[in-house]
């Protein structure tokens, strides 16, 4: 059994790493505008279930399609491993089943933005709308392979931590703020795929975004990193107050947690100031599905560790 569920974490971590490239892909589908590459055609591309003599952008298309199929294998496989390996109610299994509903709900928005042709140069706020879902959905399938493999661990049964619900609503604030951020994160990243931003000084380039004649898109630029800046804030001290003094399991994924949230900010303002060119989108997304996935399993060891009497997780368990 023991072996078993070894098999189990491992594979859990991998399905998390395979999802995470599949999802830097789909970053690289939307920076190259190859969205369209099959098409309005789903699941067929162009109506052959093999394209041939395409070009590029089908070919970058099929791709990520191949690839996000795979990830539906593999997750069924996971889900198929964490029930012959792990008792009724356990949070591997919960974990394995939100990760196949994320999967097909994933396949369907994709589906959805072929299918309506909110693809290629569609700037409407329709579009912008399934992208913040498409990002959400992302997020939470992410959130659901970290529960999985950080579940794995655990022995059936075992009690959750006797943590204040300031504690509680804490954690919960700080991931919401992060998905807020995510948000309007892709949404800026279609409006700089639709609306190249144009070198100069940063206040020539606002005045553009926010003049007469500027496309919601670009008026929405400034928004992400307002929020990325006060909501990362404040998630890096949360993590530093309740991770400070707390089991060193919920210190280690506390400080994981600090260094990615400085890092990402660091990287957004490099991003700003290179007028974010494809290479550091991708860098960017790759650090942001880092940050939230540290996030995750720091609100999961905290949910999990034992109390004080002040409803604080202790430092010794
Ligand atoms: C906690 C901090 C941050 C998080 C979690 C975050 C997250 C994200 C995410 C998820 C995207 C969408 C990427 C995509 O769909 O390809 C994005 C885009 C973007 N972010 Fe951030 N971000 C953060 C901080 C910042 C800051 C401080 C700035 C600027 C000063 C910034 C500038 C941008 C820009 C320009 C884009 C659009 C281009 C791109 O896709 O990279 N970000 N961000």
């Amino acid at each position: 059994m023991a072996a078993a569920r070894a098999r189990f974490r491992s594979l859990a971590w991998g399905t998390l790493a395979y999802t995470v490239l599949v999802i830097l892909f789909g970053a690289v589908v939307r920076i190259t505008g190859s969205g369209a590459g099959c098409g309005q055609h789903w699941p067929t591309c162009h109506g052959e279930v093999v394209p041939i003599s395409p070009t590029i952008e089908t070919v970058i298309e099929f791709s990520h399609r191949v690839t996000s199929g795979l990830c539906g294998i593999i997750v069924l496989a996971l889900l198929v491993a964490a029930l012959r390996g792990f008792p009724r109610g356990h949070a591997a299994r919960l974990g394995a089943w939100l990760a196949l509903v994320f999967t097909i709900t994933e396949a369907l928005i994709g589906a959805g933005l072929v299918r309506f042709g909110l693809v290629g140069d569609n700037d409407s706020v329709a579009r912008a709308i399934v992208m913040a879902a498409h990002l959400v959905n992302t997020s939470l399938l992410t959130g659901a392979l970290a529960l999985a493999a950080w579940a794995a661990n655990r022995e059936p049964g075992q009690a959750r931590g006797g943590v204040s619900r300031r504690v509680r609503w804490l954690v919960w604030a700080s991931l919401g703020g992060l998905m807020l951020v995510g948000i309007s994160g892709a949404v800026t990243a279609l409006g700089d795929t639709l609306y190249p931003v144009e070198a100069g000084a940063l206040s020539e380039r606002l005045q553009r975004d926010l003049g007469a004649g500027a496309h919601f898109l670009q008026r929405l630029r400034l928004m992400h990193p307002v929020l990325a800046c006060g909501l990362g804030f404040f998630t890096a001290v949360i993590a530093h107050h309740l991770g400070n003094a707390a089991a060193p399991a919920v210190r280690r994924a506390s400080a994981w947690v600090m260094i990615l949230v400085f890092a990402q900010l660091a990287a957004g303002v490099l991003n700003v100031m290179l007028s974010a060119p494809g290479w550091m989108q991708v860098l960017h997304l790759g650090l942001g599905t880092a940050l939230w996935v540290a996030a995750v399993l720091f609100s999961l060891e905290l949910l999990h560790a034992q109390a004080g009497p002040d409803g604080h997780p202790r430092p010794d368990r």
